[in-house]
């Protein structure tokens, strides 16, 4: 019996205050995302289970209980606080998935602090305009991540802490750098949680958009009620449950359903903190007994590609519940799912701005292929028409998705940035900035993003900030930058550049601005291929032209230029 059971029933006289009772939580107290994943779960008789089989390169494996991880995180919120970081301070996490990322991130809620978590593939311009924006106190991170915080400390000032947890004694401190380790600190039994109440600020995680710098998008305590009950009946987390969430906790995913929603409930999760093949893969789940698995699609396309006979020589028949989340998941990873693993993996959407689920696919619901399922109880969703902004009556009519702003964990703010939060909101309805239609049956189908964002495997990339670094090679005189199909990661960085008077278009030349972008941004928002040409098309105000490369990669109409040159 699946936690919902029937959605038809949940959703008619749906309240959050459901949520609010089930986390014995009334209108008013003290919330703290830190104190319900650990300390409650403990004061429920649940501190010997298990909350975290953590497994790293070359099979090494660390287990923490419940007890364990509310101990680990008020250690290190207490020295933390030893340092002078208090409430609302930013700190940032920096790590790659090991352990101390995961009890940090509590830690740093314990007092009240606002998590501010980083993809720690990130080099060093992704870290700053991230850091440079939050004001950043202080920063958790690994000595194999500490030289590119090194590299733009001069430009921090208000950047007081750098707080190394592996540090192996050998290698001299630099100015601000400080050590915790976790096996050698004292463990703090009695701590005193900030009381932080429903409005008060707890993750801020960065996004992309087309133009500008990235964004901060910043949640509250109260986000906790929608996590917790998302988790629950569209993850179907129950008591007994092994539970894998792939998602990296630099991205919202990895917060909001790999640490708040399953530890909320007291369930056992697992983490692989290696790199990515079908062999580790499977390896993990078989070796773990996995029974939730939440994942992303190109994660599914690359299994899909490696075959059917693969999945066959590993026992997965733990596997009771799949779901997926971040980009459109087709409808042959659905049926090719439901084939070898014997379900398919249910889609969910939604945004770091909504901070949890909300178009779902549930246990139990009819699963249309190539939908992202119908609204979670609560969640007021339309599509409406692109110009007039009404809702769109007629099924199967394309128009921009719409939420009544309202639930739980939807950003409070872009941080610093009011305006362009604002203008995520007209005629009363919240735009997250995608596109989708709505069947006879209330199901609602993607049909792509409203912007030029890449979303390449699961991630969003802003072509701005690829355009920006391009220009700081030596060799970029001009640059646009666009998505290009791929069969696994569905889009990828494309780059068109024209170059500077003495410098040759050439293979090598290509490697290495690539490379240039790989250090300074991410792999991810590295180009997979760079295009020379001579001009960029322009706008008649001498803006490039993005849509017209794009549509040429995609092989669509270019439709009527003389409205793009005439464009902004
Ligand atoms: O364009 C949508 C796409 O990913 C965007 C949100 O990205 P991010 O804020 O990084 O959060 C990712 C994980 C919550 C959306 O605006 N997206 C997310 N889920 C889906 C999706 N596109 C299609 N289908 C989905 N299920």
């Amino acid at each position: 019996m699946s936690n919902i059971g029937s959605y038809d029933e949940r959703i008619k006289d749906f309240s959050w205050a459901l949520s609010e009772k089930e986390l014995e939580y009334r209108d008013g107290d003290v919330i703290n995302i830190g104190w319900y994943c650990s300390d409650r779960i403990c004061q429920q008789g649940n501190g010997d289970k298990p909350a975290l089989i953590w497994e790293g390169l070359g099979g090494v494996e660390k287990r923490y209980t419940f007890n364990d991880v509310r101990l680990a995180s008020n250690t290190i919120g207490h020295f933390l606080r030893g340092l002078g970081i208090s409430a609302e301070d930013r700190v940032c996490l920096f790590m790659d998935k090991i352990p101390e990322l995961y009890l940090g991130f509590l830690g740093v809620l314990k007092i009240g602090a606002i998590a501010q978590p980083l993809f720690s593939a990130f080099g060093d311009e992704s870290l700053y305009v991230r850091l440079e924006n939050a004001r950043t106190k202080a920063i958790i991170t690994q000595r194999k991540h500490v030289g590119k915080v090194r590299k733009i400390v001069e430009k921090m000032p208000w950047l007081e802490h750098i707080i190394i947890v592996d540090h192996d004694g050998k290698k001299e401190l630099k100015e601000r750098e400080t050590v915790f380790s976790l096996e050698n600190a004292d463990p703090v039994e009695q701590f005193e949680i900030h009381p932080t109440t429903a409005e008060s600020p707890s993750v801020l995680h960065y996004t992309s958009g087309t133009t500008g710098q990235p964004k901060g998008v910043k949640h509250v305590h109260y986000s906790l009620i929608s996590q917790y009950l998302t988790a629950r009946w569209v993850l179907d987390l129950q008591d007994g449950d092994i539970y894998w969430c792939t998602a990296d906790p630099g991205w919202v995913t990895g917060t909001s359903y790999g640490i708040i929603g399953p530890w909320s409930l007291g369930i056992t999760q697992c983490v692989l903190d290696t790199g990515f093949s079908p062999d580790s893969w499977y390896k993990f789940i078989q070796k773990n007994r996995v029974t939730v698995w939440y994942s992303a699609p190109t994660a599914i396309r690359s299994l899909m590609k490696a075959g059917s006979e693969k999945v066959k020589e590993y026992d997965l028949s733990s596997l009771r519940h799949l779901a997926s989340v971040g980009e459109p998941l087709n409808a042959e990873a659905v049926i090719w799912s439901e084939k070898v693993f014997g379900r398919p993996f249910l889609d969910t959407y939604w945004q770091t701005e909504t901070g949890s689920m909300m178009l779902t696919n549930f246990p139990g619901m009819k699963v249309k292929p190539g939908s992202m399922g119908k609204p979670f109880p609560g969640i007021i969703a339309t599509v409406v028409d692109v110009d007039t902004f009404e809702p769109i009556a007629e099924p199967g009519k394309v128009g921009l998705i719409a939420f009544k702003p309202g639930w739980p964990a939807m950003m409070r703010t872009y941080w610093n940035n009011e305006e362009t939060y604002n203008s995520k909101f007209i005629n009363g309805w919240y735009l997250p900035g995608d596109r989708a239609h709505i069947d006879n049956e209330g199901y609602f189908w993607f049909t792509g993003r409203d912007d030029d964002v890449i979303n390449t495997g699961g991630h969003l990339v802003s072509p701005f900030e690829v355009e920006s670094a391009l220009l700081e090679h030596e060799a970029v005189a001009e640059s646009a930058v666009v998505a290009k199909p791929d069969e696994v990661n569905m889009e990828v960085v494309k780059a068109f550049v024209t170059l500077k008077p003495g410098f040759e278009p050439g293979p090598d030349l290509e490697l290495k601005i690539m490379n240039f972008i790989r250090k300074k941004l991410s792999p991810l928002a590295m180009p997979q291929e760079i295009e020379y040409v001579d001009n960029l098309p322009k706008t008649r105000s001498g803006k490039i032209m993005r849509r017209l490369l794009h549509a040429r990669e995609w092989g669509e109409e270019i439709g009527d230029t003389s409205t793009l040159e005439d464009d902004e």
